[in-house]
């Protein structure tokens, strides 16, 4: 299969998977994946429904083990037992249920299971903190004392988020941040998206949505059937050959050349 190295990186990746593949009973839902990602980078991960996408994102934030292959996070081989040893390597997972209180303001919601880290903050120490992170992400949220259940959808996903980069991980990932969002509300989370790039997060993006790709993505890891099927470059890869690699339009084609040669990926630089 084709290099999955992200172009003209010369920082170490963040995370590489070698070969990974998991079975449910009968079902294959991954088979030999490969992925990296860099810091700094937005790799988007898409894939039809069933492709693998959550089983990926799963076994990154410790819900289920992986049969076999190899994760490799911040340069040392890595086994993921428990979503406590993904958070506590640095992996920051925003699931797509985002899982707030809607009873608890800003504050309560961002500081909410921290109870039990070693060091406890007051009231005023996380007040600050909490204005400190959503000034860090822009985030346009008009109160740290507002109420969860009075935000919008979108101010909802940047709670979440915020939420996420108490730990100071090196890699997020979004489980589809955008799906139910209006246009506003998602060009407000592709903003926030572009400022964990800015200070340095990878960043895996998983959407439905083509346009959220081509406006954030670096570059996009296709899964099909739950196996690679390339990655592209965002910056020069065509939509309609992004959608083909989604739907299988091309596994012909791509079958018929790897007979002879190994499959040419789109990697030119942006
Ligand atoms: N907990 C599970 N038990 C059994 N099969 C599962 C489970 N989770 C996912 N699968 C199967 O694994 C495959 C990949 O699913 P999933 O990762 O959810 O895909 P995606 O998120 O890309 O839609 C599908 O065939 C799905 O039915
Ligand atoms: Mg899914």
């Amino acid at each position: 299969m084709a290099t999955l190295t992200g172009e003209g990186a010369s920082a170490a990746p963040v995370l590489t998977l070698r070969g990974i593949s998991k079975h449910f009973g009968a079902v294959s839902a991954l088979t030999d994946v490969d992925l990296q990602v860099f810091p700094g980078e937005v790799v988007a991960l898409v894939g039809d429904n069933g492709a693998g996408k959550s089983t990926l994102v799963k076994i990154l934030a410790g819900v289920h083990p992986h049969d076999s292959g190899t994760m490799i996070f911040d340069s040392q081989e890595v086994i993921v037992r428990s979503p406590t040893e993904s958070i506590d390597l640095g992996i920051a997972t925003v699931f797509q249920d985002l899982a707030l209180c809607d009873n608890l303001d800003v504050v309560g919601n961002l500081f909410l299971g921290q109870e039990l880290r070693p060091i406890r903050l007051d009231e005023v120490a996380m007040e600050v903190k909490a204005w400190e992170l959503l000034r860090q992400l822009s985030a346009k949220i008009p109160s740290v004392r507002t109420l969860v259940a009075s935000l919008s959808g979108g101010q909802r996903q940047t709670v979440a988020i915020a939420r996420s980069l108490l730990g100071s991980p090196k890699l997020i990932l979004l489980d589809e941040p955008t799906a139910a969002l209006g246009v506003a509300q998602t060009a407000e989370v592709l903003n926030l998206i572009e400022r964990l790039r800015e200070n340095g997060l990878a960043v895996i993006l998983i959407t439905h949505n083509m346009d959220d790709v081509l406006a954030v993505a670096d570059r996009v890891a296709v899964l099909r059937l739950g196996k690679n099927n390339g990655v592209f470059n965002v910056a020069d890869a065509s939509k309609e050959s992004i959608i083909a690699a989604i739907t299988g339009a091309t596994d012909n084609v791509v079958s018929q050349r790897e007979a002879t040669r190994p499959i040419k990926v789109e990697t030119r630089s942006k």
